[in-house]
């Protein structure tokens, strides 16, 4: 099978796909603004907070699971669905961030610093949204030919951090009940141990190259 013809239906699809959640969120909250019936549940806020978050988790780990998934079928087009992935993981931590400032704290930053310091997991938040933010400005292929392809690589790797920030964002809010976050973080884990042995593997086989065929 060619690389175009799985991402000219994949791709539009896995959008809609990814921008329903997004669509849905905001048709609930107009329900409610609106008095109409609603799924926010009693306490709407952190429905939405909850929400959001949530699916900016899975299009991180969407977007990491990618790379893999190509590996493991052999076929390089899975790759170029990352770009898309990566930007909604980063559209839906902004969503994130704007239903905590702006519909759960009513943008009163004395109570966000407050939470800043005295909530751990606030700054995990903060700090993976920071990371997610160099990513997504120069997700285009501009910033790659301005940055080169080694330092565009090497800032890209990144997103393993963010991933690791945003799980532990979740692990530290989880009250009580942590099967969840614990899910998320295995998944991360599962994903970051695939890319390690790779690389090592590789660099045995280089070493053994530049060795030569004297070992040989
Ligand atoms: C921008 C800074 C961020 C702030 C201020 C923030 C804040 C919050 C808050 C207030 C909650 C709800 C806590 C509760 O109801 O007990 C939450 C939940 C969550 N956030 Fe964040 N967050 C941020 C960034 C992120 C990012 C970047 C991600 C993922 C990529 C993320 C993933 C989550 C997840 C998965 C939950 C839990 C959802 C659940 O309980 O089902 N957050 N966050």
């Amino acid at each position: 099978m060619s690389n175009r013809a799985p991402l000219a239906i994949g791709k539009p699809l896995l959008f809609l796909a990814l921008a329903l959640p997004a669509l849905w969120l905001v048709w609930q909250w107009l329900a409610f603004a609106a008095g109409a019936p609603h799924h926010l549940g009693f306490n709407p806020q952190e429905t939405s907070n909850r929400f959001s978050g949530l699916w900016a988790l899975r299009c991180l780990l969407l977007t990491l699971a990618l790379r893999p998934f190509s590996q493991a079928i052999g076929r390089p087009w899975p790759l170029a669905l990352r770009r898309m992935t990566g930007l909604y993981a980063f559209a839906y931590a902004l969503m994130h961030l704007s239903s905590y400032l702006g519909l759960d704290l009513l943008f009163d930053w004395k109570t966000f610093t407050r939470d800043l310091l005295e909530r751990p997991y606030i700054g995990f938040g903060m700090a993976t949204l920071a990371l997610l933010l160099p990513l997504a400005l120069t997700s285009t292929r501009r910033a790659v030919r301005r940055l080169g392809a080694r330092r565009w690589l090497a800032l890209h790797r990144l997103v393993y951090i963010a991933g690791i920030l945003a799980v532990s964002h979740f692990l530290l809010l989880a009250k009580g009940d942590l099967r969840e976050a614990q899910i998320y973080a295995a998944l991360i884990a599962g994903l970051l141990l695939l890319r390690i042995p790779r690389r090592y593997f590789l660099r045995d086989i280089r070493g053994q190259r530049a060795q030569g065929p004297a070992n040989g």
